[in-house]
């Protein structure tokens, strides 16, 4: 297996799905009523929905991108290659953080978490009242450290097209021929 030295259309396909399905999971996740007892509501069901959505694309990414590794830009300077990488894995950790800490918090409430109310999903442990202020807890560290992670790493690629105008940004858009 040798590095490669741009990103193919499957890897930036699945790069651009994420970000949409993000944007739109935080906006939701914040204007969605507050849950109290009882069964999740609709924006909820399409949150948690949305959220397992998002936890099996980024697998398949996480899949993707160790059996089609890509070679950093070989113009960067080292520390631009190793904290971009490392930005990179963080932002894997802490997206499957995000899911993760959801689920369980779905579980720890009682609810029968299913995937747009066709399928439904296993619990991830069992009711428990005390846990869900924790995991409550533990969501919100997820989402707020992803979104800091997700400013780097935005702001980096800017860093990219205005400052060092190099081609990092051009190798995560559609190719020209
Ligand atoms: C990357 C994926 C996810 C992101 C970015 C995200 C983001 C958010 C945000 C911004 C909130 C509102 C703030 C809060 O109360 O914590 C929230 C709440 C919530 N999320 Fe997620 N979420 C994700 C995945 C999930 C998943 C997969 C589930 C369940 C299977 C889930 C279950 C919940 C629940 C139950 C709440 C309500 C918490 C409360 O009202 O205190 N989330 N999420
Ligand atoms: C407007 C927002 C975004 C822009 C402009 C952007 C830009 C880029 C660029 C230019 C690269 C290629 C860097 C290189 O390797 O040379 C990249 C890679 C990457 N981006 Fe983003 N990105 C954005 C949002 C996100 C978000 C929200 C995530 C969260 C999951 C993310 C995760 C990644 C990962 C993990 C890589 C490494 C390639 C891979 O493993 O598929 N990006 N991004």
């Amino acid at each position: 297996m040798t590095d490669r030295l741009r990103y193919g259309t499957p890897a930036k396909v699945l790069h651009w799905l994420v970000v949409a399905l993000l944007a739109v999971q935080f906006s939701l996740g914040w204007l969605m009523p507050d849950v109290h007892a009882g069964p999740p509501g609709r924006a909820m069901t399409l949150h948690i929905s949305l959220g397992l959505t998002i936890l099996a694309l980024i697998l398949l990414r996480l899949v993707w991108r160790i059996t089609h590794p890509v070679a950093p830009e070989s113009s960067l300077p080292p520390w631009q290659r190793v904290s971009s990488e490392a930005v990179h894995w963080l932002l894997y950790v802490l997206v499957l953080a995000a899911t993760m800490t959801g689920w369980l918090f779905a579980s720890f409430r009682g609810w029968s978490v299913s995937y747009f109310n066709l399928i439904p999903l296993p619990m991830l442990a069992g009711k428990n009242p005390v846990a869900i202020h924790q995991i409550d807890g533990w969501h919100q560290i997820a989402e707020w450290a992803l979104l800091i992670a997700i400013g780097v790493h935005v702001a980096a690629a800017f860093a990219h097209i205005f400052i060092y105008r190099d081609g990092v940004m051009q190798r995560m858009l559609p190719s020209r021929r």
